[in-house]
């Protein structure tokens, strides 16, 4: 079945897009409003946004593409992005994404293979005070330690697989 948005993201879009006087600045926002509804933003959904805004498909595909905040992937049902800039470097983040990679079996910019987790490596997410930090779907943990990492995907996977 080809891939559509719904009539709810179509008006969202619409909405973003009665805000600006040109359609190029409602790019960001309504693909955004796409990955929301579908998950990530592959070729089909930027000709679908592309058709919502009136833009070429090589326009939008050029914004989807330039920005990081975009997957263009199906990911897992949890999003690991693990901050490695600066303050969470300095922290010790690359440590944990070693540990994250060992403990999930996959490395960065992979999915399980259950479709369970997909690990990120980002750059700032702008808790730098809380550092090392990472971001899992929409919430973001702070502080982190190995120990806390562990305690987090152990809660994870009970929460994905529905077993208590
Ligand atoms: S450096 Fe990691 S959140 Fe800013």
């Amino acid at each position: 079945m080809p891939l559509e948005l719904s009539q709810q993201a179509r008006q969202r879009i619409a909405a973003v897009r009665a805000r600006y006087p040109e359609a190029q600045a409602a790019c960001l926002p309504a693909l955004w409003i796409a990955q929301e509804e579908l998950g990530y933003v592959p070729d089909e959904a930027v000709a679908l946004v592309a058709r919502e805004l009136g833009l070429s498909a090589a326009h939008v595909f050029g914004v989807v593409t330039f920005y990081t905040m975009y997957l263009r992937q199906q990911p897992g049902k949890f999003l690991i992005q693990l901050c490695t800039n600066v303050s969470c470097w300095a922290n010790g983040a690359y440590d944990l994404l070693a540990h994250l990679e060992e403990r999930l079996g996959i490395k960065r910019g992979e999915t399980t293979r259950d479709g369970m987790f997909t690990l990120l490596e980002v750059e700032c997410l702008a808790a730098c005070g809380q550092a090392p930090m990472m971001l899992v779907n929409d919430t973001y943990h702070y502080d982190l330690t190995r120990d806390k990492v562990n305690a987090l995907l152990d809660e994870l996977r009970v929460k994905g697989t529905g077993h208590a």
